[in-house]
Formats: structure tokens, sequence, C-alpha cells
């Protein structure tokens, strides 16, 4: 290991704390892709994850004695406020349904739990467990206490599972949880001065006052891209289908049920964006009409007639006519034949670029598989983290500008 430590986190400090499941072997790695960046890496385990691997080897890889014991007798003062007074981040990988839910709690029983109580700078965790653990009303609600206390959730993907089964529940790829660490102490400002303008999540179309048709997006992409922008500085407008995330902090968040609520929002408040991307999963039809009380189920069959939704990107991309602001973006969700439908989209919508995606990926997970298709040319990414996905839209949607 040289001690020249070059790279974008050149003289930073990362704590990587070790969970206790079978994902701990590949947190080696982690180590080693963090040490590539140029940060130095102290690595604490849990008593379970020294069940998966052994001090030794991120001993070997990082140069330091990897830590496992709060009450430490060798070190004189308290390692856990020493560990992370000179953290710059901490990254918990694998984070355990278990550690997640400590973490939630702010339990400090043991060396990984009390840094994770002291830590100070930004606090990344990416979970890894069977999907019944991570589906798990109970995980889910410390994860969104996470979340919303401002921790960093990665993950997990979608993949092969050490149960022989495929579901939500692997931990992200160490490079993809490295970039997370670099982009966290690295913030980019490029953005700044940029309004943009988001809408997000599915629409719900009534039937009656209790009943929608409606569809599976969770909203998670588009305020991935809301953060996203917001972090490197641009003033963000989210317009939100219902959804079941709460507001990010910074951004202005307006709510909306339905495709026309959401068309009247978005037109309300498009004028004066510099970047308007429309992630939301709208409704293309809606009843023709809303029943003013509970349908009964007294009829045998029952028929709903709909009526076109208003094609609020098709809408926004007339209005734009030649100008070239704002800069649109759609999506599109195919099951199949992705370029040339995407393609097809760009140059009926009059849109800069489009976010293609097969409909079996991409709609409730955290991550998502896309091409990114411009007039320039179709980017097929591979499979990786909503949020990443949105850092590479946001590139894009800036080399785009940066081309006019
Ligand atoms: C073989 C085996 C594999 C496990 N894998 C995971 C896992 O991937 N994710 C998880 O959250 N828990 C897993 N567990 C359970 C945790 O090890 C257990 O909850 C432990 O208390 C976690 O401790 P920690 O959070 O302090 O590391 C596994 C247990 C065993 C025996």
């Amino acid at each position: 290991m040289s001690s020249e430590q070059v790279g974008p986190l050149a003289g930073r400090e990362v704590l990587l704390v070790v969970g206790g499941g079978i994902a701990a072997y590949k947190s080696v790695t982690l180590a080693r892709e963090i040490l590539r960046a140029g940060a130095k890496v102290e690595t604490v385990l849990t008593a379970a994850a020294q069940r998966f691997v052994t001090g030794v080897s991120f001993a070997g890889v990082t140069g330091r004695p990897a830590r496992i014991d709060l009450w430490d007798a060798s070190y004189p003062g308290e390692l856990h406020i020493e560990l992370t007074r000179k953290a710059d981040a901490v990254i918990v990988a694998p984070a355990t349904a278990d550690l997640l839910a400590r973490m939630a709690h702010g339990l400090a029983d043991d060396l990984a739990t009390t840094c994770l109580v002291a830590a100070k700078g930004p606090v990344l965790v990416a979970p890894a467990m069977h999907p019944r653990m991570w589906e798990h009303p109970a995980t889910q609600a410390n994860v969104a206490l996470l979340r919303a206390r401002g921790v960093t959730v990665i993950g997990p993907v979608v993949g092969p599972l050490a149960s022989g089964e495929t579901g939500i529940g692997r931990m992200t790829e160490p490079e993809a949880i490295a970039r997370a660490v670099v982009a966290a102490l690295t913030p980019r400002r490029d953005l700044e001065g940029l309004r943009v303008l988001i809408s997000a999540g599915p629409t719900h179309e009534a039937i009656d006052p209790v009943r929608f048709v409606g569809n599976r997006s969770s909203g998670r992409m588009g305020f991935a891209i809301a953060e996203g922008a917001r972090d490197r500085g641009a003033a963000v407008t989210l317009v939100a289908g219902p959804v079941a995330l709460a507001d990010p902090a910074g951004v202005a968040v307006v709510r909306v049920r339905s495709a026309v609520e959401m068309r009247d929002a978005v037109t309300a408040v498009a004028s004066g964006f510099d970047v308007v991307i429309m992630a939301a999963a709208v409704a293309d039809y809606r009843p023709a009409e809303v029943a003013p009380a509970k349908i009964k189920k007294s009829h045998a069959e029952l028929t709903l007639r709909l009526v076109k939704n208003p094609d609020i990107l098709a809408e926004l991309g007339a209005a734009r006519g030649d100008a070239r602001s704002p800069i649109l973006v759609g999506f599109a969700v195919e099951t199949g034949d992705l370029v040339a439908h995407a393609r097809e989209k760009l140059a009926r919508k009059g849109c800069d670029l489009v976010v293609a995606n097969l409909a079996e990926h991409g709609f409730e997970g955290a991550d998502n598989v896309v091409t990114l298709v411009s007039a320039a040319r179709a980017e097929a990414l591979e499979r990786m983290d909503k949020r990443e996905v949105a850092e590479r839209i946001l590139d894009t949607v800036r080399e785009i500008r940066a081309s006019r």
C-alpha cells in the first residue's frame, strides 16, 4: 500500500462498519475500493461480522488493525470517540436488519453502534439481507427513519441471494458503494443556479370516492433525481403523485393525485425552469365518470369507460417549440424494442433525453436498469442504485446544456 494518497478522497478518513451478514466478505473489496479512491480506512467489525470474516483480512488491506471491542484494553482512551473524531464519513456495509434497527433507535451497546451514535459526518448504509427481512415493516420503518435523519441508503438491489433465491436484498456491489462514499465526501455543486422541475410517482384516477385506477410506480426514481439535483446545488421543485415517501428536505414539494392535477400543477409552475424532468408514471387514461358515491357490488358486471388523460410531456414539448430551454427529459417504460421506442418518443414529444427502461425493471425496487437515449446517442447503463441512475441522468442533462 502506498503512503502517498491520490484520488478524490486523498487526505480523507473513512470508517467502515461491517455487520454480520453473508455479504461481509465483499466489504474487504469495499475497503480496497475506498483506499483506491485515496482515503484511509478504519474498520469496525460487529461480533456477528467476525463469524463471517476476520479482522485479519481488513488489517491486511487497510494496514490498520480492525477494531472489534468497545472495551479494547490496548487503547487508553475512548476508542469510539477517537474513531469517529477522525472519520470524515461512516459506511455500514453490510448493514444488517439488526444494525439498521439499532441505528434507528440510537442504541450504543457495542463498538459499531457506539461509533454510529458518535458519528459526525455523512453516514451511509448498504443493507443486505433476505427479502423477507428487508420487506418486514420494522425494517422498512427503520430505514425510513434513518433516511429522514439524513442517512444515505444505498440499495439493496435485486439479484441472486445466498439462499439460492433471487430477490431484493442483495448488497450493492462494492465499487458502486465506494462511488457513493466518494459522492458523499466530494459534493459537486455543478447545478448551482439552475432551476429544476421534476415529477414523480404514479397518478391515481378516481373511479368513486374510495377506488382508483393506478400503477405500481413508487416515486423513488423521481425523488432520487430531486435529491441529486438539490445536492448538486439546483433549486428543485418536485410535483409528486400519491407515494409513501417523505418530502426531501430542501426541495419545494407539490402533492397531487390525478394526471389532471399533475398537469395543472406542472403547467402552473413550469415557466422559468432550466430543466424539466418528467419521471412520473402518469396514467394514460382516467374513468370518464367518477361515481359520486361508492359503487355497490350489486352488478354482475361493471364496465369502466376510460378517456384519455392530458399528455404532460407532449404539451411541454409543444409549448417549448423551437426554444432550447427548458431541457426536457421524459421517461419511457417499454416491454421491448427499448431504443427504437425511446427514439420515437424523443421525436414525437420534442424532448432532449428519454430515460428508457423495461417494465420488468425499475418500478418498485431501489435500483434500475435504464438506457439514456438522446439525439446523439443511446447509452445503456448497467443495473445500479436509483440515486446513481439519477446522477447519470443529471450528468447527461449537463452535457446537453453544455453542447448548446
Ligand atoms: C448464516 C447467516 C447469515 C446471515 N445473513 C444475514 C444477512 O445477510 N443480513 C442480515 O441482516 N442478517 C443476517 N444474519 C443474521 C445476523 O447475523 C444477526 O441478526 C446478527 O445478530 C447481526 O448482528 P450485527 O447486526 O451486530 O452484525 C445471518 C445469520 C446467519 C447465521
